[in-house]
């Protein structure tokens, strides 16, 4: 059976005060029998302290990037094991915006995948089709190209420790929600993908997200379908009763 997955992606949102009561306030209403994994993903300054504040909380702490060296010349990155001596469990890979803005590639995003694998960080690979891709009638390649390319040379066994996260670019951030059909068409094209490419048990235990406006009032719906196995939470996440709503309605 696969874990529902609540993640929050905070963006470059919150100083260190909001950083801070957020986390607290998350740390006292996340009980230790959710049913949902909870993740949370500060900017790097603040992680260390999302990490001491939730140490024997059910909540872990993603990045929300990070490089695939070990170290070296490369100005204003992240390693991952750099991520892994501060505590941290799960990073954000590939996301539409680091995509858009920041250069990111099907390569790089491959390479960080089996960076953050090998240290034994969670990736959430993210993939997602522009609004111009869907209407063209290429959202389906393009998924299926992006996934493939992320887990290129990646072995079956560490596929189970994969979460891929689908964010159509168009729903983010705009209020605009795939509707429950839309995004399960799209998770079930994901595994069915992941099935093609290794096996259906393996893509069977392959946790798949939505991201793109998720809220309390949509995640049942969003995660009662079948190939939906959580949330990529964006904007909800910074607030504690909005985050606390998905959480609590995630099915
Ligand atoms: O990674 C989360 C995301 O991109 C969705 O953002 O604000 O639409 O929930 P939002």
């Amino acid at each position: 059976m696969r874990k529902t997955i609540i993640a929050g992606n905070w963006k470059m949102n919150h100083t260190g005060k909001d950083a801070k009561e957020t986390i607290t306030g998350l740390v006292g209403r996340v009980v230790q029998d959710v049913k949902a994994e909870v993740v949370v993903a500060p900017v790097f300054p603040y992680l260390p302290m999302a990490v001491e504040l939730t140490k024997g909380t059910p909540i872990h702490v993603a990045a929300q990037n990070m490089h695939w060296e070990e170290s070296g010349a490369f100005t204003g990155e992240v390693s991952p094991a750099m991520l892994v001596d501060i505590g941290v469990t799960h990073v954000i890979i590939g996301h539409s915006e680091r995509r858009t803005y920041f250069n990111e590639t099907d390569e790089t995003v491959n390479k960080k995948t089996k960076a953050a694998l090998a240290h034994n960080l969670t990736p959430i690979v993210c993939c997602g089709e522009t609004l111009e891709q869907r209407e063209e009638g290429i959202m389906q390649p393009w998924i299926e190209g992006q996934i493939e390319k992320a887990l290129e040379g990646i072995g079956a066994d560490d596929l189970a420790k994969v979460v891929i996260a689908y964010e159509p670019i168009w729903a983010i951030g705009t209020g605009k929600t795939a509707t429950a059909a839309q995004a399960q068409e799209v998770c079930s094209i994901i595994r069915k993908k992941i099935a093609a490419l290794y096996s259906a048990d393996v893509a069977d235990s392959v946790s798949v997200l939505y991201g793109g406006s998720v809220k309390g009032g949509n995640v049942a719906e969003l995660t009662g379908s079948p190939d939906i196995d959580g949330g990529l939470v964006g904007g909800a996440s910074l607030k504690v009763d909005d985050f606390m709503a998905i959480i609590d309605n995630a099915v």
